[in-house]
């Protein structure tokens, strides 16, 4: 038996927090432990961009966020959970103010590419797990996520997908599923809404049969979504261009490719290894944190670093 986390951004009993609870329903009914958290509930204050968690990993410490309010709630369910079920509603297009909150508090202190090497490091050094980074951290997880927009037009919920990769994305979770609710505003409530019904139940199946495939990595991770997309590391369809139109990029993953014209589709490739350095995967991650690791300047750079800020001191 695993344990199947679900969180929902939306409004007390709408439509995400049920189709949360419909998809950790069919956990339940694979034999696994449920829990539901309504995100909304807690007080999780903004990341003030302080870096202490950056810098006390560095440092081969825990990186424990210096703010205090419920995001501890969380993370202790986070870090217990095997999976993880994520609903948010779509607010200008782009996940609520409160999932982005979420992801920033998540970001660089929960990222497993710093928090291995800090357990590590640690452990080899003698240090007691006590004072390092939580060892849960790094044991493999599977997730899902869903986007709900009441919009009738898809292009709404434009930045949903790829923006709610930026909440697994430093953790490491596999994502196995995700799909689109648009559309909601036409129904009442989703519970009059049975495809849609249906394809949250079908996630909760999806994420357990990852949870049942937990030792074989391969098979963990499998896509079990609909829809394969542009990009077949995240499944989602957003690309940039660069290079004036030579390469394109997926701004979920990192990854450059390139793109053509083919029977007057647009056909897009990213090597494999192009693929294999997406930000999704451990290999991404450390190529991040090694750059974060070696590009900062060092203090005393700008000897007259006071008198240069003296004229932007307005109302301290
Ligand atoms: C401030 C605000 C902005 C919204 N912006 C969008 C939007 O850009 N696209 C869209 O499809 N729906 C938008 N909606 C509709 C919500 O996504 C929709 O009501 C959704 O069902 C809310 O989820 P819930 O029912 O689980 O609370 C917006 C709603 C609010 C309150």
């Amino acid at each position: 038996m695993s344990k199947v986390l679900g969180l929902s951004f939306g409004r007390k009993m709408s439509n995400c927090e049920v189709m949360v609870k419909h998809a950790l329903n069919a956990c339940k009914e694979a034999g696994h432990e449920v829990q539901f958290i309504r995100v909304n509930d807690l007080d999780i204050k903004d990341c003030t961009g302080c870096i202490a968690c950056t810098v006390g990993m560095i440092m081969g410490k825990r990186g424990d966020c210096v703010l205090k309010d419920d995001f501890h709630i969380l993370d202790e369910a986070m870090m217990e959970a095997d999976a993880i079920i994520y609903g948010c509603p779509t607010f200008e297009m782009t996940p609520t103010g409160t999932f982005k909150t979420v992801c920033d508090r998540l970001g660089p202190s929960h990222d497993i590419s710093f928090r291995k090497v800090a357990i590590e490091e640690g452990l080899a050094a003698g240090k007691s797990p006590e004072q390092l980074p939580d060892m849960r951290s790094l044991k493999p997880r599977v997730g899902a996520f869903f986007s709900v927009g009441g919009a009738m037009t898809k292009n709404w919920l434009a930045f949903m997908l790829p923006t709610m990769y930026c909440m697994s994305m430093s953790q490491g979770i596999d994502i196995v599923d995700t799909f689109e609710y648009h559309g909601a505003m036409a129904y009442n409530h989703v519970v009059g809404n049975q495809p849609m019904m249906d394809r949250s139940w079908k996630m909760g199946e999806n994420v357990a049969d990852a949870l049942a495939h937990m030792d074989d990595e391969n098979e963990r991770s499998r896509w079990r979504g609909d829809h394969e997309g542009v990009c077949p590391v995240c499944h989602c369809d957003m690309l940039t261009v660069s290079n004036g139109g030579e390469v394109v990029e997926c701004p979920v993953c990192g990854i450059y490719g390139t793109a053509s014209i083919e029977d007057g589709k647009l056909k897009v490739h990213f090597s494999e290894a192009e693929q294999a350095r997406s930000r999704l995967t451990y290999a991404g991650k450390l190529e991040h944190s090694t750059e974060i690791k070696t590009c900062a300047a060092p203090p005393g750079q700008i000897p007259n670093l006071p008198e240069l800020l003296a004229p932007f001191k307005w109302e301290d």
